[in-house]
């Protein structure tokens, strides 16, 4: 089999970093776990041109999306042999599922590999807005102390609203951090949880829009959907209450670019953290780099080298199960006979 791995260049930095298993110098670990089995491995950073060359004769492409290469539908169409697609991380939505499904393909990812990374990173966006870390860091590095301008800002978490839109894997872990906070906490999720869970996780469910009008800071932890695509739109942000926080470590297309940016300008968000974007990697003149009061980083929550290692391990067992014709871990697959099977991705799908 020819297996196409697109990931994101490492440099010198990955050369004397092995456990730096998500960039292409590494390669998951793939190049000694593959060798001596009979198939191709070709790993790639460009994820166009190069990627296209390929596509006619491969038949599985892992992809990862902090550095996603964006199957579409089209190179999807060019892609004739292709049978699996791997995601090594969370999150498939740089893939035309519905292109998927009807051409057959199985598509897996690597479900609950980084779901700790991710939560403890949320905890630290919320922070840092909320207590106004960037502006103070950045007067230490101008050679500045001014109390008054960085204390005018900073608040406590404790008594706070947050509301957590997606209460899954992340959502719940995130949950479970900041009870020690001693914050009310909200929830929505197209599935609520059952009283029981929702009585150990301290959260309390309501509809979306009583959750954004009620809470100081929001942290969205649903997969990009057409459902999710754009759901913080102009109207549901300026819903938000005024000096209430946002934190998005989703999707950077659940959220409205121009109406974010407007949201921070005139003030009625007091800040907006995340590492998602979109496109990625972020463009140069992104609005997001230079909008007001934001706490943006790269795309990296998710991978940290505990989450690498997780996803590694992942990817190498999704392959085993299927250059031997077994079955791949029910919880990985998003997309299988024809059909996106993942609870989390479910919507009216239409190929
Ligand atoms: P999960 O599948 O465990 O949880 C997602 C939750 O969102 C589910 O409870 C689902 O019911 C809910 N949901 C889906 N559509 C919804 C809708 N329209 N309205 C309300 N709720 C909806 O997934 P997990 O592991 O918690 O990850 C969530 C997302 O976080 C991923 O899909 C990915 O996009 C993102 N992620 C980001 C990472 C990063 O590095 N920044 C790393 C890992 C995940």
């Amino acid at each position: 089999m020819k297996i196409v791995a697109v990931l994101y260049s490492g440099g010198e930095i990955a050369k004397r970093t092995p456990t730096l298993l998500g960039s292409a110098e590494n390669a998951l670990g793939l190049r000694e776990f593959l060798a001596g089995k009979g198939h191709e491995l070709i790993v790639l950073t460009d994820k166009e041109t190069e990627l296209d060359k390929h596509l006619p004769s491969t038949d599985i492409i892992i992809t990862t999306p902090f550095w996603p290469a964006y199957l579409t539908k089209e190179r999807i169409s060019h892609a004739p042999n292709l049978k699996l697609i791997l995601t090594a991380g969370i999150g498939s939505d740089h893939i035309d599922l519905g292109a998927a499904a009807a051409s057959k393909i199985t598509v897996a990812e690597i479900t609950g590999s980084n779901v700790v990374s991710v939560a403890e990173q949320v905890v630290m966006h919320i922070l840092a807005l909320v207590r106004n870390y960037i502006p103070a860091y950045n007067q230490v590095l101008e050679g500045r102390w001014d109390i008054a301008e960085i204390a005018a800002r900073a608040h406590d978490l404790e008594d706070k609203t947050v509301g957590i839109i997606g209460m899954g894997r992340i959502g719940q872990r995130v949950c479970e951090r900041l009870k020690a906070f001693n914050v009310k906490m909200l929830y929505y999720d197209q599935f609520p949880l059952r009283t029981v869970e929702e009585q150990v996780l301290g959260a309390r469910f309501t509809s979306r829009e009583q959750l954004v009008e009620q809470s100081d800071v929001i942290t969205i932890n649903t997969p990009l959907t057409p459902e999710t695509d754009g759901m913080f739109d102009r109207n549901l942000i300026f819903r938000m209450k005024k000096g209430a926080y946002l934190v998005n470590t989703a999707r950077g297309k659940i959220v409205d670019t121009a109406a974010l940016v407007e949201a921070l300008e005139v003030g009625h968000l007091a800040g907006y953290a995340g590492d998602v974007w979109y496109p990625q990697p972020a463009p140069k003149d992104h609005p997001w780099r230079h909008m007001p009061n934001h706490a943006m980083v790269p795309h990296y929550s998710g991978t940290t080298l505990e989450a690498q290692a997780r996803y590694s391990n992942g990817i190498k067992d999704c392959l085993s199960r299927f250059l031997e014709n077994r079955p791949l871990e029910q919880q990985y697959l998003i997309v299988d006979g024809g059909k996106v099977v993942s609870a989390s991705y479910s919507y009216a799908f239409k190929t």
